[in-house]
């Protein structure tokens, strides 16, 4: 069973409190900050509860990236989506991204297989054949001009001191959301 939980996220402190009937959820899917109200979730807590209880976690970046420090290897995340587009700085048009733990990559696929994703593309093989690491989730042709943009995005977000930027605009989201004034008093 896969489970969306923004709502049960706002309803519970999942990073000190997962819900025992996770037991029977194979893979929970979380934003890593919630659009709304600027609630972030403790990746680290909240994907070891999970992995306790025998569930993987999809992590979306889309409000995350760029924006806070995220550190999914030192979370032990299983695996990640997000958008460049947004706090990345690549501007409308540019492409999405996903991140597999390097240990679920031989087991992992998605269902848009392409050439850019085959690890021989031009021996033209009848039999798909995917490449051995994170390339394998690529598959049509990249969209060049957008990456040429998201290249100048991530240079700058690179330069951009993150944690420092994300510890101020968490304190003004904390302060200036009413839903997480009234809503959220464990909000971080
Ligand atoms: C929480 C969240 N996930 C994912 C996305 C990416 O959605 P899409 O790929 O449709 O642009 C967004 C975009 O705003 C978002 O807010």
């Amino acid at each position: 069973m896969v489970v969306g939980l923004h709502w049960i996220a706002q309803a519970f402190n999942f990073q000190d409190n997962m819900p025992a009937w996770l037991g029977w959820v194979a893979v929970v899917l979380l934003s890593h900050v919630n659009y709304r109200s600027g609630q972030m979730h403790d990746m680290a807590a909240v994907t070891r509860q999970a992995h306790e209880r025998g569930a993987l976690v999809i992590w979306d970046l889309a409000h995350a990236a760029g924006a806070v420090p995220v550190d999914l290897n030192g979370a032990d995340a299983d695996y990640a989506v997000g958008c460049t587009y947004k706090y990345l700085n690549g501007g409308p048009g540019s492409p999405a991204f996903i991140w597999v733990a390097p240990r679920h990559i031989p087991d992992f696929w998605q269902p848009l297989s392409g050439w850019w994703g085959h690890q021989r593309p031009f021996d033209m093989t009848v039999a798909y054949e995917p490449a051995g690491g994170i390339r394998r989730y690529l598959c049509g042709t990249q969209p060049i001009v957008s990456l040429a943009m998201v290249e100048c995005g991530l240079d700058v977000a690179r330069e951009a001191d993150i944690p420092n930027c994300a510890g101020s605009r968490w304190r003004w989201a904390t302060c200036s959301s009413p839903w997480s004034r009234n809503a959220a008093p464990g909000i971080r």
